[in-house]
């Protein structure tokens, strides 16, 4: 699977963990690999193993300096792209430094994160151009912090649209007091389209970026209520917004990035298209306090993520008070890699099931020695997700492709 993962772009560190040109690096571990970042002195980012191939030492306490990171045991220097480009310990009429490399990845600061490609040359795609990249700065806020959990399961959590009814639900006074006023009685509480019709129909369809899937609830006047998300392959989800013009509103999703099998990292985005972000307006998971080295949130499974049963009984539905935390708990909570062999999917399920089949058809088909699925253009990433109310007579298949592809938008306004 690693292979496969490795034909993307895959997001490493956000970008102003090494803001500055010569600021300290930046350990970071993604698809098992320990590697450092960091900016050079031009504003170039190296993405290099953590080792030094001299005698391994860690390249986290390098010195950033004058256009390479130099490894404070013995001072040999590497670029951004791997070259030793100093080695003071050997005599100076060696050419011995022309034949020493670090292994580098390359690295692009594209979208508010340090995007990495770890996969072989010829098929290196283009850079998504997702929603957050494709915005000012002051339109988007991002941010990444440690998950103890495979990345699959954080993944399987962001397109596992039925839980949005009950994890994430609040108790309303009369509900507190109503226990048939609940929302595992009545759906989802949100908006108040959905109540009433807790049990939605689920569409997905495969499409050219990884695939899309839809919720339909009744609502009235011979509507559906909507919500429609794209799987944007290989990690990315759009968690879908309010009603309103789709192009005002501001839109956040998930990334999921293996650090190992057993951690992932949670990249978090949060954008406008027409207006800089306000403050609050970002998602939850970037508001976190985390702990500086591990980039654990404070409130995590040592501390059971501060359930407070109080909380339980009289103001949401988990006693967990952030919206983030209450996923990571549940995420975590199943184990580090999850038994799905003890798993029993219904039809609300249905994304998640499309999840893996694209997923292990594209690792068998590496393991076969073939071409896997990869969106053939970064242009296919232009995408937001939608809740409407529709006319009941207008299929899933004429409602996607009007709502969630901003291609056109976005060319229009850059034209
Ligand atoms: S181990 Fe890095 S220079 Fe010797
Ligand atoms: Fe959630």
């Amino acid at each position: 699977m690693g292979d496969y993962l490795r034909r993307f772009w895959i997001p490493a560190l956000c970008s102003d963990e090494i803001a500055e040109p010569d600021s300290p690096p930046v350990r970071v571990k993604i698809l098992n690999e320990e590697l450092v970042a960091f900016r050079d002195t031009n504003g170039d980012v190296g993405l290099l193993d953590n080792y030094c191939p001299h005698r391994r030492a860690s390249l986290f306490f390098g010195r950033n300096e004058e256009c390479g990171l130099r490894c404070v045991y013995h001072g040999w220097k590497f670029d951004v792209n791997g070259e030793c480009v100093d080695m003071p310990s050997e005599p100076s009429e060696s050419n011995f430094k022309d034949k020493v490399k670090i292994k580098s990845y390359p690295a692009r600061d594209w979208g508010g994160f340090i995007w990495a490609y770890m996969g072989p040359v010829e098929h290196q795609p283009d850079l998504p151009e997702v929603g957050w990249a494709m915005v000012p700065d002051s339109h988007r806020k991002v941010s990444r912090r440690l998950q103890e959990n495979n990345y699959v399961q954080g993944i399987e959590g962001g397109i596992d649209s039925s839980h949005v009814s009950f994890l994430h639900s609040g108790l309303t006074p009369y509900q507190r007091d109503h226990p048939e006023a609940r929302p595992v009685r009545r759906g989802t509480m949100q908006p108040t389209a959905m109540i009433g019709d807790s049990a939605p129909r689920f569409v997905v369809q495969d499409t050219n970026y990884g695939f899309v899937y839809g919720a339909n609830r009744d609502a009235e006047n011979d509507e559906y209520y909507w919500r429609i998300t794209p799987f944007m392959m290989p990690f990315f989800t759009i968690i879908p917004g309010s009603i309103g013009n789709p192009d005002d509103l501001t839109y956040s999703g998930h990334g999921w990035i293996p650090a190992d099998d057993e951690n992932c990292w949670m990249f978090t985005y949060s954008w406008n298209a027409s207006r800089p972000l306000n403050k609050g307006e970002n998602h939850p998971a970037s508001d976190l306090e985390l702990e500086p080295r591990t980039l654990r949130a404070t409130i995590n499974k040592d501390n059971d993520y501060g359930i407070d049963r109080e909380m339980q009984r009289n103001v949401n539905f988990t006693g967990i008070a952030n919206g983030s935390v209450q996923d990571a708990g549940i995420q975590e909570g199943m184990g580090a890699i999850c038994d799905r062999t003890k798993e029993h999917l219904g039809t609300s399920d249905s994304a998640i099931i499309n999840l893996r089949r694209i997923y292990l058809r594209g690792a068998r088909e590496i393991m076969e020695g073939g071409d896997p699925f990869t969106p053939e253009k970064g242009s296919d990433y232009r995408l937001r997700s939608v809740s409407l109310l529709q006319d009941r007579g207008i299929s899933f298949n004429d409602t996607v492709p009007a709502v969630i592809n901003t291609a056109s938008v976005i060319a229009t306004e850059r034209s």
